[in-house]
């Protein structure tokens, strides 16, 4: 029988790049999302991929949204968080719920579905979790206090996750992905992204299919043996 996997934020960008290839790859998916209801049918017009409504930031929603997937499609062998949000401003600028929001989606997001989905995995002795990070979780970036830490914290979750996951055959690991063709790198001002795309050595910035095939690895029966790692998709933007 097909494994099941989860992507959060997965009707959209990245997201959806992700859902669509691990459906290739022979996964059953269903794609968490928000907000945006559109995209959330267009997904589902297009691929047959079913679309779950919650906040990934809310605790109890996300326990029970899982529950509801469980019961529903099966249990979760797979989760992809992807599920994020930007607040850019400088340190002085930003405000505490810039800072609290970015914080409590981003990085309690990947605690909440972990509460949620992390027992089964090991009970069913499999699993796979793979966290988007970010480069700027791993160099910082101007202007993204929070998004910077946040991202950074889903680096540590992984590796704590992953000791934790190995003997029972889950695997927990994270892509960084660098500045990559999406709406969210599109919001950055036209002058600050000519800058940043000046410094990628391979010129360009990345597409989502390129995250989506790094995640759909991590996701693979190959990857057995890779746990704790964080694999770095940036166009050589910043090498660590
Ligand atoms: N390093 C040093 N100085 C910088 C700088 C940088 N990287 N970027 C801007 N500055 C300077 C500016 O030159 C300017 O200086 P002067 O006042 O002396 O001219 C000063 O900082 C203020 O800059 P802004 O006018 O841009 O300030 P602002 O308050 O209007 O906006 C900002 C600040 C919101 C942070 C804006 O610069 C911005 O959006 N930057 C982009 C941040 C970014 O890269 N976000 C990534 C989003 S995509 C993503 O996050 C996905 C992923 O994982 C990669």
């Amino acid at each position: 029988m097909a494994r099941l996997a989860i992507v959060t934020g997965g009707t959209r960008g990245i997201g959806r790049a992700i859902c669509e290839k691990l459906q290739a790859d022979g996964f059953t998916v269903v794609a968490n999302y928000a907000g945006n209801d559109a995209a959330a049918g267009q997904l589902k017009a297009d691929t047959g991929i079913r679309c779950y409504k919650w906040d990934v930031g809310d605790h109890e929603a996300t326990i029970a949204g899982c529950a509801r997937v469980a019961e529903e499609v099966g249990p979760i062998d797979a989760v992809v968080n992807n599920a994020g949000i930007t607040r850019d401003a400088v340190l002085h600028k930003m405000s505490y719920d810039d800072w609290h929001e970015v914080m409590r989606i981003n990085l309690g997001g990947c605690f909440n579905m972990a509460k949620a989905c992390f027992p089964g995995m090991r009970e069913r002795g499999w699993g796979r979790i793979v966290n988007i990070g970010s480069i700027n979780g791993q160099a910082g970036q101007y202007g993204q206090v929070n998004y910077a830490a946040a991202k950074s914290g889903i680096h540590g979750f992984t590796k704590a996750l992953a000791q934790e996951g190995a003997k029972f055959g889950v695997t927990v690991n994270a892509i960084a992905p660098g500045y990559i063709d999406t709406d969210m790198v599109a919001a950055v001002p036209e002058p600050v992204l000519e800058k940043i795309i000046a410094k990628i050595p391979v010129g360009r910035l990345g597409h989502a299919e390129e995250i989506a095939r790094g995640v759909a690895f991590l996701c693979s029966e190959d990857a057995g043996f890779i746990t704790g790692s964080t694999m770095s998709i940036n166009g050589g933007q910043h090498m660590y």
